[in-house]
């Protein structure tokens, strides 16, 4: 091999094997936030929604904005799962993502889901967005920085494995958990109607910054390339489980309000 073309076939395997940006909950934390939601809703949303979705559950369509991320046409989504702020930064004020972010996708979703002039086809696609996008707005990292992409450059070890932030957090905490959703959401939505009502409080806005709360604090709480494992699930595991819970029980609410 010629040194250039070395230097290319270098530049393709790194770009191929090394995995930058993976901006979604897996599905099965995804899947626990619609699971749970499914729980929360009123006959007539429940009613709604079904039809939207031709008979398909909530968890079912909830990973749908990840598996469009590798057709051309859905480019223009991509922003739209993740938001990013300076550390001490505020939404209203910082500069906004021109192609969108997680709080402007999440108001269209809303505001074509409302539309009764909308067509069938639209309301199971952004109906399908919305939901997908109430969980990533609870994965803290899906409002992070912007200078390492929300975690996804911080390289961290995972029990040994080379992983990095925003993955953890994605992904392997819930696997390493080792249950289905349907186990998930079974064990983590017990909670009082004074629980649903105290996580159903506040809006679009305060839920955001309760995300960019918890992310600072998982940026705070970490080292690139520190070795995680028990420690680490044991310290955070309960804040994923609440964060699926808030989720489920906010995109609930947010269904409920659509449909009422
Ligand atoms: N995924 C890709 N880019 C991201 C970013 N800047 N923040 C969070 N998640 C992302
Ligand atoms: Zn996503
Ligand atoms: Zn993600």
């Amino acid at each position: 091999m010629t040194l250039k073309n070395s230097f290319i076939f270098a530049l393709f395997t790194f770009f191929t094997f090394t995995n930058f940006t993976t901006p979604n909950w897996g599905p099965t934390g995804h899947r626990t936030v619609g699971e749970i939601a499914a729980n929360h809703l009123t006959k007539k949303a429940n009613k709604e929604i079904n039809k939207i979705l031709n008979g398909h559950s909530i968890a079912w369509v909830s990973t749908y904005a990840d598996e469009i991320k590798s057709d051309r046409n859905y480019r223009r989504f991509y922003s739209w799962h993740y938001i990013n702020f300076p550390v001490n930064g505020k939404y209203e004020t910082s500069k906004k993502n021109p192609k969108g972010d997680l709080v402007t996708g999440i108001h269209t979703c809303i505001e074509v889901l409302k539309d009764e002039n909308s067509t069938k086809q639209d309301k199971n696609f952004y109906l399908k967005m919305l939901i997908h996008l109430i969980g990533d707005l609870h994965q803290p990292l899906h409002v992070g920085h912007k200078e390492d992409k929300g975690g996804n450059t911080i390289q961290v070890q995972w029990f040994g494995k080379g992983t990095n932030l925003h993955h953890v957090w994605d992904i392997d905490m819930i696997e390493k958990w080792n249950m289905s959703y349907t186990e998930l959401a079974c064990n983590i939505d017990i909670l009082s109607k004074e629980q649903v009502k105290k996580y159903q409080k506040g809006n679009l806005m305060d839920w955001v910054y309760e995300s960019k709360n918890l992310a600072e604090e998982v940026y705070r709480t970490v080292k690139p390339g520190e070795k995680l494992s028990y420690r680490y699930s044991y310290l955070h595991f309960s804040t994923v489980t609440e964060q699926l819970e808030k989720g489920g029980v906010r995109l609930a609410k947010i269904l409920n309000e659509i449909y009422k």
